[in-house]
């Protein structure tokens, strides 16, 4: 995983928990890296992992409430770093719609190296979007957070349902996303 995620991730802790817990959850994860990220930097996604579960047996939150929070900071991170990404789109659907073919293409372009999940529209009206998610890092969570931050970034009222689907042994997860 690109470094941007895990220095995000450490900074959301440090705001939103504390710089000891920083610390903490560096020491308790035994991370091969040490924990010292860069932004431009490669490292296993598993690390991502071994911090949030050191977190969560730290602050008593569950996993997928984590990766949910951190999502969506991740998202008002990512306005702040990538404000050209905002400049055409106006609301949640749309943005969210482009996510595969504009989005996270575009991020390709920037880090060659990027570890992206896979992303299929089912289903785009006005009110609704059918996506689905697929990535062998499996950061479902991960993503209902970033499409919630992204909700949240345009004020608007969308609901969020998730199925789990399986097809030839892989999973997907579905996420059907309405305008209220
Ligand atoms: C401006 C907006 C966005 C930018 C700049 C961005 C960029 C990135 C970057 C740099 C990574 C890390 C890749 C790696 O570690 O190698 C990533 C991963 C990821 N992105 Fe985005 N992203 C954006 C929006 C979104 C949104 C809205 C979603 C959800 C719909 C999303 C879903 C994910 C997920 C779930 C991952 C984790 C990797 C995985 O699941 O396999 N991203 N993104």
């Amino acid at each position: 995983m690109k470094g941007v995620v895990f220095t995000a991730f450490l900074e959301m802790v440090e705001n939103q928990f504390s710089e000891n817990m920083v610390d903490d959850i560096i020491d308790s994860a035994q991370l091969p890296s040490g924990g010292a990220y860069t932004a431009v930097g490669t490292y296993p996604h598993e690390e991502m992992v071994s911090l949030v579960v050191a977190l969560s047996e730290r602050s008593g939150i569950g996993i997928p409430d984590l990766l949910r929070r951190y999502g969506k900071y991740l998202f008002a991170h990512f306005f702040l770093t990538h404000p050209s990404f905002f400049l055409k789109v106006h609301d949640a659907l749309s943005f969210l719609g482009g996510i595969e073919v504009i989005i996270h293409a575009e991020v390709l372009k920037l880090y060659p190296d990027a570890q992206l999940p896979r992303f299929e529209t089912e289903h785009r009206s006005d009110n609704q979007l059918v996506l689905l998610y697929e990535s062998n890092r499996h950061f479902e969570d991960l993503a209902e957070g970033l499409m919630l931050g992204c909700i949240a970034h345009f004020a608007e009222r969308i609901d969020i349902e998730r199925e789990s689907t399986e097809h030839g042994g892989r999973r997907k997860e579905r996420f059907t996303l309405t305008r209220r």
